[in-house]
């Protein structure tokens, strides 16, 4: 009688004690789980961050045409403004009413480049609140490569053909920076070929029943057998980027319910497949 009271008050003990157990280490999984998450969406927003570092410069250097346009229209409009007050005879004012017109078209002209330059830079910046919204994706591949326009005019053409007419439900801001990833690795790769002629970089939507399919196919060396099943690991390059490109890109779109895949052969340039479904609202966040 006593031996099995001492026995079931052991067990009574290990089971409390297992229970203690098991509750500590979900707390610990819990917080495991929770920073997982936040290194995850730190690693895609450092990744943003280093295209956008590539593409400053770029970038400064699209606002400045428009601003030194602008300035000089400004210093024009000054001198014109200037000289009506002297002008006696009526055509000659005329004369310079139209010219002073004719500057602040080009002033405005210049100021919405700016304008448009900075809001496609802003889908960029901004990290992504998680949103989904009814996009189209021929406007973001636009977006994107107006972004990347001086990083990649020296280096290729861009051929677009955009087929697909249906919009699909996407965080527009990731679904871009998996668009500049895809294009800036292209511009990379024509570059290895040569740097004297230029590449060509083929960007194209089309549809079918259930996805809108994405292609960027480059002119560059194609991709070597042994590192092709490499690529999408995160941290894999060949040409000192950060490697994770590709890893975040392919992150990005399978969490949308699509899919990112390669098709390249060595030395034959390079096709990137992205295909998102269509026609509904798909999970909300990832
Ligand atoms: N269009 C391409 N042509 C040839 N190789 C490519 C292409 N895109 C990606 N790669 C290869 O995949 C690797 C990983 O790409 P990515 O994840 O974007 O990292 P990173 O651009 O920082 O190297 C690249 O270093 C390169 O070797
Ligand atoms: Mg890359």
């Amino acid at each position: 009688m006593f031996d099995t009271i001492v026995f079931f008050s052991l067990l009574f003990v290990l089971f409390v004690y297992l229970v203690f157990l098991h509750f500590r280490w979900e707390k610990k999984l819990r917080f495991y789980v929770k920073k997982i998450e936040e290194d995850k969406s730190q690693i895609i927003q450092l990744e943003k961050m280093a295209s956008l570092g590539t593409l400053s410069a770029g970038v400064a250097h699209e606002i400045n045409n428009p601003l030194t346009f602008l300035i000089t229209n400004l210093s024009l409009i000054s001198s014109y403004a200037k000289e009506i007050t002297d002008v006696k005879d009526i055509d000659d004012r005329n004369k310079t009413i139209a010219n002073i017109e004719e500057s602040v078209q080009e002033c405005c002209d210049g100021a919405n480049r700016i304008k448009r330059i900075v809001q496609d830079l802003l889908t960029f910046s901004h990290a992504s609140k998680g949103r989904r919204s009814c996009d189209d994706i021929n406007k973001l591949l636009d977006a994107t490569i107006r972004i990347l326009w001086n990083e990649i005019k020296y280096k290729a053409d861009v051929v677009k053909d955009y087929k697909a007419t249906t919009h699909v439900w996407v965080d527009a801001n990731k679904v871009s920076q998996v668009f500049l990833n895809l294009i800036l690795n292209a511009a990379a790769a024509i570059k290895q070929v040569t740097s004297q002629e230029k590449g060509t970089i083929s960007v194209s939507t089309t549809e079918d029943d259930k996805n809108v399919i994405v292609k960027v196919i480059d002119t560059g060396p194609g991709i070597p057998k042994k590192v092709y099943s490499r690529i999408f690991d995160p941290f894999f390059t060949t040409k000192g980027g950060t490697g994770l490109g590709l890893h975040v890109s392919r992150k990005i779109i399978m969490n949308h319910g699509g899919a990112l895949e390669v098709e390249a052969t060595s030395g034959k340039g390079t096709t990137f497949v992205v295909s998102l479904p269509k026609g509904k609202s798909l999970k909300q966040d990832e």
